[in-house]
């Protein structure tokens, strides 16, 4: 097996590992350091994790490290649909774990924004 192999091997066994193919929604969770505390978001972190992979939604789950908002956070973005939800906490996320990510139906009332980055003006 040459490098090329190994690389391929490696770049194939990562696209299986992130669930690209599957995955039907991402989430994005703002760790800090200007819209919330890091530690905290750390902590919400695991626990977005842990309810994703125990609810079996395909999704794919990403740190970001500001999104240039930096108050009101922790934020999470949810695409495809482009919901940005703030003031993220345990409770507010299996809200929208069961009914956006897993239900399909944004938590309007707490959508603050929401593009989809499909060039398609929002109603
Ligand atoms: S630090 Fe979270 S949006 Fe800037």
């Amino acid at each position: 097996m040459g490098i090329r192999d190994g690389i391929m091997d490696a770049l194939t066994a990562g696209l299986k590992k992130a669930a690209i193919a599957s995955a039907q929604r991402h989430l994005f969770l703002c760790m800090g350091p200007d819209c919330c505390v890091p530690a905290d978001a750390e902590i919400l972190w695991e626990y977005v994790k842990q309810r994703v992979r125990e609810s079996g939604a395909q999704a794919m789950r990403t740190k970001a490290q500001c999104f240039r908002i930096c108050t009101g956070g922790p934020w999470v973005v949810v695409y495809p649909e482009g919901v940005w939800y703030g003031e993220m906490t345990k409770a507010r996320f299996d809200r929208v774990l069961a009914e956006h990510v897993l239900g399909g139906v944004p938590v309007a009332e707490w959508a603050v924004a929401t593009n989809a980055l499909c060039g398609q003006k929002q109603a």
